[in-house]
Formats: C-alpha cells, structure tokens, sequence
C-alpha cells in the first residue's frame, strides 16, 4: 500500500489540474453565475474575488499541506498530530461519502444531456417539460447514474497518475478552451452586451449581508473545501514542489472558470429573456431548462449546446473523480484494500446509496426529509452543516492545537510562505468566525 501511496502525482502542473478539476465543477458553470446575478453582479465578483485570496487560500493551503506532510487521507491525518482530534477526519470523511452517491446522479443528467445534443436530439431539451419528464422517471436515469459512476471508477482504477493526472491534463485545458469559445461567442448575441454588463456592473440595490455569506459559502464550495479532497490530493503531492504558487493557481484557474461561466451564460439568457433577469436566478432550473431553450433559439445553438453539455460533463466528471479517491483513500488507510477491489465496493456501494436520490424526483417524490426530497437533504446535510463544522474545526485544530508554525513549515520546506502572517490571522481568527457564520446563516436558511 505504502508503494502505492508515494506514487502520487508526477509534475506540479498535473497536481495543480488535478485539483483544479476536483474545484471546476457544478458549482462554477451553474451555481456561480446566478449567485452572481442575484447578489449584485460586479459586487459579488469583487466580494468573492477578495475572499478567495484571503480566507480560501488559507483553507486550501491547510489541507493540502496537512496532507503532503502526513502522506495520509484525512481519516488519519489529524490523528497523526493529535489522537484526540482524529475525530475531525472521521467526520470530514464522512462528507465525501455522502455527496458522491448524489453527485453522480447529477452527472447522469449531464450525461443525458450530452448524448441528446451530441446526436443532434438537443431541441428536445427546449420544451418546458422535458426536463423535469426525464428524471420523474424511474429507469433512465439510473442507467445514466450507472454509466457516470463506471466512466469516474474505471479513471480511479488507472490509478493517480495514470488515470486522474493523465485524464486531468487533457479536460481541465479542453475544459478552458471550450468555456473561453462558448463565452466570446455568447458576447457576439445580439443583445448580449447589455447582459455583460448587467454581470460586471456592480449593483449596490442587491448588495447586503447576504451578498458576502453567500460567496463564502460558494467559495467553500467551489474549492473543493472540508470534505478530505485537498487532503487526500495533498498526500500525494511531491514534496519539492512549491505549495503557495500551486494554491495560487488552483484558485485562479477555479475562480478564472466561474467568472468565465457567468460570461457564457449570463448574456446569453439576458438576450433570450430581454433583460428580464428573473430566469437568472431562478436556480436549478437556469442549466437544463433555460439553457436549452437558449440554445434553440439562438443561430448554431445546437452546436454550443453540445459543447456545452461536454464541457459540463468534463467539470463534474474530473470533481466526481476527487470524491472517490478520497473516499479509496479513507478505505485504503482504515482497511488495507487495494485499489481495484477498493473501487468496485464504492462504485457498487454509491450506485445502491444513490438510488433514493434519483427516485426522489419521480415514484419516491412523496418521502420528504426535512422538508426535501432525498438529493436536496443530503446536500443540505453535506453542505450546510458537516462542510462548515469541518473547516471551523480544521481552523481551531491549526490555530490553537497544533499551532499554524507545523503548517508553516511545511510550506516552507518547498519554497517561501509569502502571505505567512495573513495566514495566521486568517486561520486563528477570521476563517473561524467567517466559518460559524456560514454555519449558522445555512442552517437558519438565510441564505
Ligand atoms: N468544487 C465543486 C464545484 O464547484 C464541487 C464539488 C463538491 C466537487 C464536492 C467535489 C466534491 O462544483
């Protein structure tokens, strides 16, 4: 097993891609755009910009350098500074376990998407009801549940570097290429201008509290943050390499693409809807209804629709492939299993476990958690509450019991720690108090 470990990623460039294809997902093409629109355009960016380099940077470099300097996933990661705290990885492993199964239900409905427009069917998707027809049913879905899982297993079975690395460093380059094709062509949209900068312009009318707990929130979200994924790809990190500019550039890759997102998209239903900005941030529905719709109506739509449902599919196959390493590498240090075997228990096990998720929306619409279907609880269990209860206790284990010195060092093994003192403010008072904040505003549903 050891073996196996220490070959972890083999450049510094596949391990920033790699981990830029766990951040780049679902979270920046749809959920950024309409945080965006709804919280005050140019005022979120800069909001979100600021917090990014301040109180993200400091959780991604925690994790990723706990990782690299203990060579564990985060189940034994916390234990190996202090038994005592090995309960926080217990509880951030458990994140991952439960987002997989959901996610990939997710990824089924990109994956339809994809194979709707890549064999010329995208129209189909423009009527109201198509959408909400395909997953209210039982077995379509799941058979596209099906083959996401087995596409994300059969990339970890390749292992490290010959499955995520090598997969990462040809999507996450195509990924980019094809958001930057898709935003300068949505600009060219008669109308789309005014939608650019209804995106950019700041709006102070939709500016308030709001606006900042809901990038903090994104933000944790978007990168990757509190579930063990930067841990796990920390441990495989190699340990000459320089861990501030890599964090540097997984942030501004994962930012660069969720602003690039809102350029591809925001215009673009701006035109379609004639400034009429309710369908922005209506939510869920933005990617595959309004879209679609989007798509039908503009000249070559069916064309940038299957670019676009590809380079979805790229983000959320490249983040659906974080979260089952993370979960092989938790069972690998608990268990001892290797990684083929190790892969087929999750893949069979998180098929089973999404199954409520899918049903949710169609035969099994009746059973209501929470007051949610089974995808929404589990998102809201995961997000909401064990997402911010991790990262405030990955804060307070740094600050206050192993002191940000260990985390310090470890960066400084590989290169100089140039925003050293932000970090120690960030991580022993602002990230906390940012972190409970979240924490409570998600739970109260402030947000
Ligand atoms: N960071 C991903 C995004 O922005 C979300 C994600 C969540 C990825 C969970 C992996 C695991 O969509």
């Amino acid at each position: 097993m050891e073996k196996e470990k220490s070959a972890g990623f083999s450049s510094r460039i596949g391990f920033i891609l790699a981990a830029a294809g766990s951040a780049v997902g679902l979270g920046n093409l749809w959920r950024f755009p309409y945080l965006a629109a709804k919280y005050g355009g140019g005022i979120f960016l800069l909001v979100y910009i600021i917090l990014a380099i301040t109180f993200g940077f400091t959780l991604m470099i925690t994790e990723i350098a706990i990782g690299r300097k203990t060579g564990k996933s985060c189940i034994e990661a916390f234990g190996v500074f202090n038994k005592k705290c090995s309960f926080i990885g217990y509880i951030a492993a458990l994140v991952p376990i439960i987002i997989f199964p959901y996610y990939c239900v997710i990824g089924g409905w990109v994956t339809k998407f994809v194979t709707l427009f890549a064999t010329g069917n995208g129209r189909q998707a423009a009527a109201d009801s198509y959408f909400g027809g395909f997953i209210s049913k039982a077995g379509e879905p799941l058979i596209f549940l099906a083959i996401f899982i087995a596409i994300t297993a059969v990339i970890i079975m390749m292992g490290v570097q010959n499955g995520i690395e090598k997969v990462s460093k040809v999507l996450m380059p195509v990924l980019a290429i094809m958001t930057v094709g898709i935003a300068v062509y949505t600009l060219t949209l008669p109308g789309a201008l005014d939608g650019f900068v209804y995106y950019v312009k700041p709006n102070f009318e939709l500016f308030s509290i709001k606006t900042v707990v809901a990038a903090m929130g994104q933000l944790f979200y978007s990168m990757s943050l509190a579930m063990g994924i930067m841990i796990t790809y920390g441990s495989y990190m190699n340990k000459k390499d320089d861990l501030e500019r890599s964090v540097r550039h997984i942030e501004i890759f994962d930012t660069a693409i969720a602003f690039m997102a809102g350029v591809m998209i925001i215009p673009a239903v701006f035109a379609f809807s004639n400034g009429d900005t309710s369908k922005l941030q209506q939510g869920p529905t933005l990617m595959f209804v309004t879209l679609p719709k989007v798509f039908d109506s503009m000249a070559g739509g069916q064309i940038v629709g299957a670019v676009f449902f590809i380079l979805v599919f790229f983000a959320a196959l490249t983040s659906a492939v974080s979260l089952m390493e993370t979960i092989l590498s938790v069972m690998q240090d608990k268990l001892h299993i290797n990684r083929i075997p190790g892969c087929l228990i999750i893949l069979g096990l998180a098929f089973l476990i999404a199954i409520p998720s899918s049903l949710g929306f169609g035969i099994w619409s009746g059973v209501i958690l929470l007051g949610r279907d089974f995808l929404d609880f589990f998102d809201f269990i995961s997000n909401n509450i064990l997402m911010p209860i991790v990262g405030f206790l990955t804060c307070i284990f740094v600050g206050y019991i192993v002191k940000p010195k260990a985390i310090e060092d470890e960066v400084e093994s590989s290169g100089k720690f140039k925003s050293a003192t932000m970090y120690r403010v960030m991580v022993k008072y602002v990230a906390p108090a940012f972190l409970l904040i979240i924490l409570i505003s998600s739970i109260v549903g402030y947000v």
